[in-house]
């Protein structure tokens, strides 16, 4: 971890008294945890957040950029969110989870994609909650690092929804067919999504 990714930290805890009880507060902030946890190169994408991605699981659990979480914290299916301001966005968005620390040849495991989410009233922490009604293409699948490995890192990333992208062929929804060996580059790429407009991600590991 580079001295950048303290310093980042820092600010982050230091701009809010609450900011580790909620999730990311500062976009700069994102994009250096993204940058120094070596995610933009690894995915392959260009990362450059346009709004704060609010990843939530039950408790609440809040999902900020580098957050360490078990895997019981993880297990049930996050509820997302866009932290005001929107920045000009608007939706439908899709949504999308891998792993890229699986072994080569597994990663990267697919743990979410679902479109047509789109924006509801801010709640009292100005978050507006983004909700669907669609069937996920690819449902959650809880995070279940092997025992031994470090922390993997999961990502999650927010695009605007590509005009085709219901109808998109790329990857087949609803099947039964293992989440291994997805990329999540080249599937934006392929139906239109281009770059991510937000993003977070949290380090789980086995528990021990
Ligand atoms: C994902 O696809 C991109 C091309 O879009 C490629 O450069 C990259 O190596 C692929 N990543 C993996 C893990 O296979």
């Amino acid at each position: 971890m580079r001295s950048s990714t303290l310093v980042a930290l820092l600010s982050l805890l230091s701009s809010t008294a609450f900011a580790a009880f909620t999730g990311d507060t500062s976009l700069a902030a994102v994009k250096a945890a993204f940058d120094d946890y070596d995610l933009p190169s690894d995915l392959d994408i260009t990362f450059d957040p346009t709004v704060l991605f609010e990843v939530t699981f039950p408790g609440p659990v809040y999902v900020h950029a580098g957050v360490q979480l078990t895997t019981t914290e993880t297990t049930p299916e996050p509820s997302f969110g866009i932290r005001l301001p929107l920045n000009g966005v608007t939706g439908p968005f899709v949504v999308i989870a891998v792993d890229p620390d699986a072994p080569a040849g597994v990663a990267e495991v697919r743990h979410i994609v679902a479109g047509d989410y789109t924006l509801g009233s801010a709640d009292a922490n100005n978050v507006e909650p983004l909700t669907t009604t669609t069937t996920p293409c690819s449902a959650w699948v809880n995070p279940q690092p092997p025992a031994g490995d470090p922390a993997h890192r999961y990502t999650f990333l927010l695009f605007k929804q590509s005009a085709g992208f219901d109808s998109q062929t790329v990857l087949q929804c609803q099947s039964t067919a293992s989440p291994i060996g997805f990329n999540v580059s080249s599937f934006a790429q392929a139906t239109g999504l281009g770059n991510p407009i937000g993003g977070t991600f949290m380090l789980v590991a086995a528990s021990s």
